[in-house]
């Protein structure tokens, strides 16, 4: 059920019959801004990663609200640049940075480049030893153990990101021994998308595990004024409507019982700053996609009936709308507007609602229980915000691009 303000600027933008489009909700994402920091203290440093939506409204609106930035290639860095960030509030992330990215992450002196490899190490060296710079590196650490986003414990596989156990002593030599680059911290990110506080928390207190085995190994490293210690994030979000959203109250005192129990400085007694990376649970549940019913039919087959309606926007737009990157095919939330002022409620009819394009993923809705459907009504699909516009190959059959509105 869409709150009643929100649905009015839905049925605006919509009355204007350019659909589809996406509607992002700024006020949400301030509020759960908000309530991330009242539960999880101010002293953390929270970034946002780019990558789960980098228009520019957005990265404006959570750089106001004191928030840093994570960026995972050039265009976000010159996006993040672009709209003020300061280049110390800024993490540069990716196992594949190119050279041109990785001079110009040095050149503006960004807060930390988290560095995925030994390659990339030397990469980094050898222009800030050539331009006579010193870099900020943090190494991404992947901890031998993580909670999995079902909540298992998943033990040992090895991973194309970050340095494991095996790589710390070289690591650290090399680090010791680096003149051009200046340890600020360390990186870990494990999982995204986990719904229960125990999960994040136990992947927390293993990237912690990890950097503090990391900083033993250390013996002379060139040190920043404080010792960064990102410890993930994987903040989930409810993808459908039986899944339980996170608890944010006990990840909170968690949380703080963690940091609390924690050394408070590092190598040399710099120190700590404890830091987390968050994309989709700052706007993912603030975005929705929108579009108009175009026609419909009643499809038979055996004993089943159903009634399809095809929307004039779906999988060119918004790929995770139509199960794009679920394990398991499930409805995203969606409430169906009709055209008497009302929600369709659940109902005997069986409906799914597709795209217009002739891919066979072109699929929003899949078989829900509704109590009728009608050209000419609106579907609005929930909790796209993040990776929805980014994730959506607007080119397949040169379909319109979705636009974007803004509220709040
Ligand atoms: C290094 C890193 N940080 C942060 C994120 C953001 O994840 P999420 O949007 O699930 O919070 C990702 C996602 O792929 C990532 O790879």
């Amino acid at each position: 059920m869409l709150n009643n303000g929100l649905e009015i600027q839905i049925r605006k933008f919509a009355s204007t019959g350019r659909t589809p489009f996406y509607l992002y909700d700024l006020a949400a994402i301030r509020d759960r801004i908000q309530l991330l920091k009242r539960h999880l203290t101010n002293e953390l440093d929270i970034f946002y990663s780019a990558k789960a939506n980098s228009h520019p409204r957005l990265l404006e609106l959570v750089k106001g609200l004191g928030i840093h930035v994570d960026v995972a290639s050039m265009g976000e860095l010159e996006r993040a640049i672009a709209i003020g960030f300061l280049p110390r509030q800024i993490s540069f992330t990716g196992p594949g940075k190119r050279p041109a990215e990785i001079a110009r992450a040095v050149d503006l002196g960004v807060g930390a480049i988290v560095l995925e490899s030994f390659d990339e190490l030397s990469a980094i060296e050898a222009h800030a030893g050539r331009t006579g710079q010193i870099a900020n590196i943090a190494p991404r650490l992947t901890p031998s153990q993580r909670v999995g986003h079902t909540g298992r414990l998943v033990i040992g596989e090895p991973s194309q990101f970050g340095f494991d156990e095996s790589n710390l002593d070289e690591l650290a030599k090399r680090v010791d021994e680096s003149t051009s680059v200046r340890l600020v911290g360390t990186h870990s990110h494990v999982q995204s998308q986990i719904l229960h506080h125990d999960h994040v928390l136990k992947n927390f207190e293993f990237a912690l595990q990890m950097s503090l085995l990391f900083q033993s190994k250390l013996k002379s490293p060139n040190l920043g004024e404080n010792f960064r210690l990102c410890l993930g994030g994987g903040f989930g979000i409810p993808y459908t409507g039986r899944a339980v959203p996170l608890d944010l109250e006990q990840l909170g005192n968690q949380f703080k019982k963690l940091m609390a129990e924690a050394p408070s400085a590092g190598p040399k007694g710099v120190k700590y700053k404890f830091a987390i990376e968050l994309g989709r649970y700052l706007v993912g549940e603030a975005g929705y996609f929108v579009a108009h019913l175009l026609s419909k039919k009643t499809a038979k087959s055996n004993d089943r009936t159903i009634t399809y309606a095809i929307a004039d926007g779906g999988y060119s737009q918004c790929q995770i709308a139509c199960g794009v990157g679920q394990v398991v095919r499930t409805n995203l939330p969606f409430t169906v507007l009709n055209q008497e002022g009302g929600e369709r409620a659940p109902g005997p009819m069986t409906v799914s609602i597709a795209g217009p394009t002739c891919h066979s993923q072109d699929l929003i809705v899949r078989e829900a229980a509704l109590d009728g459907i009608e050209v000419g009504d609106i579907l609005v699909v929930q909790s796209v915000g993040a990776y929805g516009k980014q994730f959506s190959p607007t080119e397949f059959l040169l379909m319109p691009e979705a636009e974007q509105h803004f509220i709040g």
